[in-house]
Formats: C-alpha cells, structure tokens, sequence
C-alpha cells in the first residue's frame, strides 16, 4: 500500500480508537504549575521529579557555562575533544552512583542503545525484564547476542531462564532491567538478581532513571537503595527525570567507559552532550549531597497522595515510588477521564496501548516535591468524583 495512504489509515484509527495523542503545547516553565491554552494547570505528568528543571540554580549554571563554553559541543568528543566540565562531571557521578567511572551521553536512551550492542556479541545471551523500557528493548535488537526475557519481577522464572541456557551459553550472559519501572513505579529486586547472577556467573546492567534522586540515600538511585555498590556490574541513567535536565550516561569499570569511549556508535557517530548540561547536572549533583529535602518533600507528597487512593479504594497498582498509575482498565475511560481533568486544569498522561498492554490503561500521575498539599486535594477531590461518574455512566 501507499506510504501516505497507510500512515492515514494508521492516524485515523488512532483517532477512532481515542489512543491518539494530542501534543500539548505549553507555554511557561515545568513546574508544579504550567500552562497551556493561555490557562493554568496543575501539572501532574513531569519527570521533574525534585523541581530542578526550572530551578534557579540550574538556569545559573548553564548560564555560567554558556558564557565560558558557549552552546554548541562542536562536534563528536573523538574528533573535537571533551571539555573539562564533561571529564569533570562524569568523574563526580561515578562517585556519587558507587561506581569507578562513567561516560555521559545525549539521553537515557542513547545511554542503552549505546551500551547494549557495543559490549554484547553473538555468542552471549542477554536476558531482560518483560517490562523493561523501550531504549533496553531496542539497544537489545541492535545486538548480535542472543536474548530471551522473564516474567516482570519474576525471580524464579529468571532462575528457570538461567538454569537452562547457562549449559549452552559460550560467551557472556547480561541480565537487564529498569531498576524502577517507568509505568508501575515498583522496584526490580536488585538483591535477588544479583544473588542469581552470581549463581549462574553473569553480569547485571540496571536502567535507573526512575531511580536516581528518587530512592537511596540522597537520592544516589536502585543500586545504593538496596546497599549494592560494587556488585552490580553496569547501569544506564538518565538526567531526564530527577536531574530535570537531560542526558544520559553510563557507569560501570574504568575499563568499560574506556572502551565504551573507543567502541560506542553513540558515542563515536553523534555529537556530545552540551558542555551546559554536564555543568548544570554538576549543580544538581552538589545539591543532592548537601540537601536531602526536596527528596524528604517529594516522599511526602507521594505517601500523602496515594494513601488517599488506596483509603478510598483506588487501585494505584504496584507502586513503591512517586510514580502513581491509577489503573482504570479500558483505554476509552483513560482517554475519557483525561480530557475531563483537562476541562478541569490538571494535565495528566493517559498511559495506554502500545506502551502498556491493551486493558491496563492507566492515568499515570507524577508526583514531585514542587507540589502542594492543596494542588493535591484538588487532583484527589476531581478525579475521584469524575472517575466514579464515568464508571456509573458505563453501566
Ligand atoms: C527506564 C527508562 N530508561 C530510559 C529512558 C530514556 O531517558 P531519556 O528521556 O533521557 O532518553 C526513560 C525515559 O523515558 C526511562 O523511563
């Protein structure tokens, strides 16, 4: 069929379906606030998690940088060269993750799809979270390895996998998973991988963007939440979410970022990360080992808004983070119940097929310490009133 002629089809199905996103176009900063249509907005569906992405202290930052550095990398960092503030940084995230070196890169994403196939080859067998997020997914299909996955959480049917294809197994075997994942807000049980993962001799990569300034002391991510520095062979990251800025980076032995900077297409093949990122997450970084209480408020809005769902019988799912999936079932009531609390000044993010399986669509709310307690009875009070409205409608 016609390229122009199936996209059509494919965008009106969409449409007919209501699974079509419609793009918001915000016209202020992110914050606990932000408005769209000329309105305001109670803005509940940002990664901003600790509110440094509009924060002065980040503006002041990237300010200093672009006046010493200006704006532009130039070029790949094997052709132009790294600046001072790259080497800088990486070396301070290295420390603050519990690792001995890491490598920042453009984004989360470009951190997994830069990582996976670079160190993989086609004798290993990679072996991943049946969740795990899209960047994991696709940097495993630029692999020659082999791969199969286990059950979300699953640590018997990830023991079942690795007891069967150890035997077979010539090269390496990497077990992958988000440390947090981006649609539930649970936690992967890293203590258990890593048992299983020393049982049957293979390596650990966690994805932890949801996890950085979220869990652990300071906020430092999965691996210091569960006391694992030093045994967790690599993880990915990204500055996306709790930095509020964005980049990503990978971290790992110092001979791994060594051949991750001779070896990586990410890395080789696309220009770095601007110098004013790497300055700005210098800033945050600094913060979130001098003060811990925007994580201290982040955790308290999140326990404040999600007992309230769960003492008036919502399901939020199996959170254990400031990621707050009100599981409402079919993809039209969240599509539905999404437009309603548009009408009604909160953004939210209606999480429906393909990103979730079909008929777990959820309302995913994100918590941040940005928030109020009064913005949050507001959010409780409309969606509690019009979600129930809706279910009575339906029957
Ligand atoms: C688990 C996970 N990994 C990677 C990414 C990608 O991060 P970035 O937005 O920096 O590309 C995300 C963000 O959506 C994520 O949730």
């Amino acid at each position: 069929m016609d390229l122009y002629k199936r996209i059509k089809e494919e965008l009106e199905q969409a449409k007919k379906n209501k699974v079509y996103n419609n793009i918001k176009i915000l016209e202020s900063k992110q914050s606990d606030m932000i408005k769209v249509d000329s309105k305001n907005f109670i803005n509940m569906c940002s990664n901003n998690y600790l509110g440094y992405a509009s924060d002065p202290l980040v503006i002041k930052a990237v300010k200093k940088s672009i006046k010493k550095y200006g704006v532009g990398p130039g070029a790949v960092r094997t052709i132009s060269g790294s600046f001072d503030i790259h080497d800088e940084f990486e070396k301070r995230l290295a420390q603050f993750k519990g690792f001995e070196a890491t490598l920042v890169v453009q984004s989360g994403f470009q951190a997994n799809t830069g990582l996976i196939p670079t160190i993989t080859t086609v004798d290993d067998l990679i072996i991943s979270d049946q969740l795990n997020h899209a960047s994991i997914i696709d940097g495993v299909r630029l692999s020659k390895a082999q791969r199969t996955v286990f059950k979300h959480l699953d640590m018997e049917d990830l023991e079942a996998v690795l007891k069967e294809n150890r035997p077979n197994i010539k090269g390496n075997i990497f077990i992958i998973t988000d440390g947090v994942f981006s649609m539930d807000g649970d936690i992967a049980p890293l203590d258990k991988i890593n048992v299983l993962a020393k049982k049957y001799k293979a390596y650990t990569i966690v994805d932890d963007a949801h996890g950085e300034g979220v869990i652990g002391p300071q906020g430092r991510g999965s691996v210091a939440y569960f006391g694992l520095e030093g045994q967790i062979d690599i993880e990915t990251g990204t500055m996306s979410k709790a930095f509020g800025l964005v980049g990503g980076f990978i971290s790992g032995k110092k001979e791994l970022i060594e051949y991750l900077k001779q070896n990586s297409r990410v890395f080789k093949f696309s220009s770095s990360l601007p110098q004013q990122f790497a300055e700005a997450g210098l800033a945050v970084l600094n913060q979130l080992e001098k003060d811990d209480s925007r994580l201290k408020k982040l955790w308290e809005n999140t326990k404040y808004l999600q007992n309230k769902f769960i003492e008036n019988g919502f399901s939020i799912g199996t959170t254990q983070t400031p990621i707050t999936p009100l599981m409402v079932g079919d993809e039209a009531t969240a599509t539905e119940l999404t437009k309603i609390l548009f009408k009604n000044n909160i953004l939210v993010s209606p999480i429906i097929y393909p990103t979730v399986p079909k008929g777990k669509a959820r309302i995913r709310l994100m918590l941040s310490s940005l928030h109020t307690k009064q913005e949050l009875d507001k959010v409780f009070d409309i969606i509690s009133t019009e979600y129930r409205k809706i279910i009575k409608k339906q029957k």
